[in-house]
């Protein structure tokens, strides 16, 4: 049976390292039918919109879809797609997976840890409602509730359970944002009581900073609201040596739209020295949330191998001397032999 998919190929080097990734689904011979459909720059130019109804059409349809960065143009009062595309279809479970991988500036080894954020409340309401702005002053609101907090939380230790991973640590600030941290808080602690073998910590976020970068394999699963979801995933990817390898899947019911974590990088564009690692990983996560977890591995694994063995092939920004294309090559040669 052939699963259909939607593909955004995405802006800047988005269509570069989208079709790195899609060589190598082919060569895994994973039986997915590519529907392309537009979204960003792209379909700005296109359709005259940001987001086409008929993008959004076919995601919902599939219910999945592998997404390159898109760039969403400043000051136009455009707002993120990215965002939009959360709050569309959902998508509340922002899970980012950091795991240490060979030939990479990161300061430690062996780091296996995934951070799920909340998606679609805390500081990022963007409606504008809740918001007091004259010009002298500026109050933002955080919203968080209880249905948000316990789908989130109930999210993080099935997946703990599901993985054979032993921690579940809460990160708030609920000493300080009693109101909405603190129902954060108290709600991790009920829904902790429901899982009494896999180990419950709280950490109040700042100190969750100081200990990500001193001692990161205390961690395990890290789940924790918006906000702080968004600055701890990407302090994560700095441990695990950057953007670059830091992938993303956005998860609700209905949909789940996985992604780099990185930008469309307009400064390297064209040049064919993306780095295809990140995309590769939410292609690898997508396997996994399809039931193929066997070739989620064969990704993961071989990009280790290709790291380790193939620096001729590897980006520049990994230190090495290739392109996005023999990254692809090697890639490709590795989960095929
Ligand atoms: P960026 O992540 O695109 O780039 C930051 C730096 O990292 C640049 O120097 C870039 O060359 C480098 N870089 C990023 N990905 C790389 C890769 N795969 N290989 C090698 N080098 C890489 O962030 P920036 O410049 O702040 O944003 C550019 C555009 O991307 C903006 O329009 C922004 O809105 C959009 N963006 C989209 C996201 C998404 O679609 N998920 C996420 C973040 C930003
Ligand atoms: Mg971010």
């Amino acid at each position: 049976m052939s699963q259909s998919i939607a593909v955004i190929k995405g802006d800047g080097i988005g269509p570069e390292i989208m079709d790195a990734t899609l060589r190598v689904l082919d060569a895994l011979e994973c039986g997915l039918h590519y529907d392309f459909v537009d979204a960003g720059l792209a379909a700005l130019e296109k359709h005259g919109t940001l987001i086409p109804q008929e993008s959004l059409d076919a995601i919902e349809k599939y219910g999945i879809a592998l997404k390159g960065p898109l760039t969403t143009p400043i000051g136009k009062g455009f707002s993120s797609i990215n965002v939009q595309l959360r709050r569309h279809f959902d998508l509340y479970a922002n899970v980012r997976p950091a795991i240490s991988f060979p030939g990479t500036r990161s300061r430690y080894e062996d780091i296996d840890m995934i951070t799920v954020r909340e998606n679609t409340e805390g500081a990022y309401l963007s409606d504008g409602q809740e918001m007091i702005d004259d010009g002298n002053t500026g109050i933002s609101v955080i919203k968080v509730t209880r249905h948000g907090s316990e789908r989130i939380v109930r999210y993080a230790f099935e997946l703990a359970k599901n993985n054979g991973r032993k921690k579940v640590t809460a990160v708030h600030k609920a000493n300080i944002i009693k109101t909405s941290s603190g129902l954060f808080l108290d709600v991790a602690r009920e829904i902790a009581k429901e899982y009494p073998e896999i180990e419950f910590q709280e950490m109040i976020v700042d100190n969750a900073c100081m200990q990500l970068v001193m001692n990161p394999h205390q961690f395990d699963v890290v789940v924790t609201t918006n906000l702080f979801g968004d600055i701890l995933s990407d302090l994560c990817a700095g441990l695990v040596g950057g953007l670059g390898l830091a992938p993303g899947a956005n998860i609700g019911e209905k949909a789940a739209i996985f992604e780099a974590v990185h930008g469309s990088a307009p400064d390297i564009a064209g040049q064919k020295i993306a780095n295809p690692c990140a995309l590769l990983l939410a292609a690898a996560q997508m396997l996994d949330h399809l039931g193929m977890n066997e070739k989620g591995d064969a990704i993961r694994h071989g990009i280790r191998a290709v790291l380790e063995n193939r620096r001729d092939m590897v980006t520049p920004d990994m230190g090495g001397t290739g392109t996005t294309d023999t990254f692809a090559q090697a890639l490709v040669e590795q989960v095929t032999t």
